[in-house]
């Protein structure tokens, strides 16, 4: 139903003319969208970076279903943009639409300094390595419980069975979230990311409606909590430490979500990118057996191949020169980390899948500076712990089929991964 009231925030006029078969090396880059869903939902995308890489690596779109915008595609100079929050904001968004003005949704990781910084230093406790270590045997006991009970010899959905209730029981163990309601987590991290009309929700209208539902079940856990003693769970620390206790409501949501979205999309595609990875790669995966000590640099490699999230977006707070062009003060700018970490300039061979790469840890898909992600640690940890467990059960994970990719070009992942485990 349309809210008469209602002004979208997309470029209603724009039409995008979409050929899944359109040649990446003879299109038209003065009109270049590479912001479209499509291209990552039909997984077409990758030689259109790797042509702004070699040929127009600073690239401006004149137009989108956002406006215009800015295309950063090379390792280093998506480090210098990040690493530069004096001259490229993250306010008033990260994501290519901006915030719709009845309806912010105010989170940190959309903030500058100060505001920013004593956000982020009141949920870091909750990633610290001594509460890490904490968790660490209660995500072991979950991951293996879930993998002694995938069904033998039978093809199933990895993406639903193992990877999404893995994440999703995670959050629900961060937030103290009530077990039964915990698939309401994954939905909500789902319609948070979603641009409307490509795949999970319809309309703003749509998004807005699901949130608030969200905003008023997490109102009900914060007064809870509020009342109660203090706790280690997300919620009670927010409603307790001292900067947030009297954040608006608004705010409490926003910086919930952000949570909701940065522990939940990111590592459930990076589960299902390890195994889909080394089904393409299967001399990593006999590697790996062959030596489970390379577990932690199978995890980097994986989060560098996959970069679950392609990308995060600045706006310029100043006039800034970068290769000859001209970024004007107020113009989007994204940092394509999917690009930046094939660059080969930075990267050997980028595009292939070896768990044994000198400085595995160095991709982008973290990002840096300021805002590099909070979880990263948990992220981490979470895929190792599944990959010991996997090792211990199963010879093999045998993926019987090409995903089904997720129509976005934010969140890099899959919706769906037939696989079957030898009975
Ligand atoms: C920020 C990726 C896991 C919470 C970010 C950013 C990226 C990212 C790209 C923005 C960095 C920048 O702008 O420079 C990832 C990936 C993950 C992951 C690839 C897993 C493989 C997690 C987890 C949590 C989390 C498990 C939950 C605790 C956050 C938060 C921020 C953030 C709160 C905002 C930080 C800030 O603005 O200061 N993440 N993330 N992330 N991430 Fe993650």
């Amino acid at each position: 139903m349309s809210n008469p009231g209602y002004v979208s925030r997309h470029n209603e006029d724009y039409v995008f003319d979409y050929d899944p078969n359109e040649d990446a090396w003879t299109t038209d880059l003065s009109t270049l969208d590479m912001s479209r869903g499509e291209r990552f939902r039909d997984h077409t995308f990758w030689p259109f970076f790797e042509r702004l890489r070699k040929e127009d690596p600073v690239h401006y779109c004149p137009d989108s279903l956002n406006g215009p915008y800015w295309s950063v595609t090379k390792y280093n100079d998506i480090m210098a943009v990040d690493t530069d929050h004096q001259r490229f904001s993250s306010e008033p968004s990260i994501v290519l639409f901006d915030p719709e003005e009845d309806f912010p949704l105010p989170m940190f990781i959309a903030m500058d300094p100060p505001k920013h910084d004593v956000q982020r230093k009141t949920v870091s406790p909750i990633v610290a390595p001594n509460h890490l270590a904490q968790m660490e045997p209660i995500i072991r006991e979950r991951a293996g419980a879930l993998l002694d009970a995938v069904p033998r010899g039978e093809v199933f959905n990895w993406v639903d069975k193992i990877s999404i209730e893995l994440t999703t029981q995670m959050l629900a163990t961060l937030f103290d979230f009530p077990w039964e309601d915990r698939r309401k987590l994954t939905r909500w991290s789902d319609v948070a990311t979603a641009a409307p009309g490509q795949g999970i929700v319809e309309s703003d209208e749509q998004r807005r409606m699901e949130l608030m539902e969200c905003l008023q079940y997490f109102n009900g856990l914060w007064d809870e909590r509020a009342k109660a003693p203090p706790k280690p769970d997300l919620i009670s620390m927010l409603a307790h430490g001292e900067s947030t206790k009297d954040m608006p409501r608004q705010e409490f949501l926003g910086n919930l979500v952000l949570l909701i979205v940065g522990g939940n999309d990111t590592t459930r595609n990076s589960i299902t990118g390890s195994v889909y990875a080394l089904n393409k790669f299967p001399e990593q995966f006999a590697k790996l057996k062959a030596k489970p000590e390379l577990i932690p640099n199978l995890v980097s490699e994986t989060i560098r191949w996959q970069t679950p999230l392609a990308f995060m977006r600045r706006t310029a707070i100043e006039d800034v020169e970068m290769r000859g062009k001209l970024i004007k003060k107020g113009d989007k700018v994204v940092m394509w980390y999917v690009s930046g970490n094939r660059d080969d300039e930075v990267i050997a061979h980028p595009n292939d899948f070896d768990i044994e790469r000198e400085n595995v840890r160095r991709h982008l898909s973290f990002g840096f500076g300021i805002h590099r992600c909070v979880g990263n640690r948990l992220g981490e940890m979470q895929l190792r712990i599944v990959w010991e467990e996997i090792l211990k059960r199963f010879d093999k994970i045998e993926v019987m089929g090409e995903p089904k990719r997720v129509y976005s070009s934010f969140v890099k992942g899959y919706e769906s991964l037939p696989v079957r485990v030898a009975s």
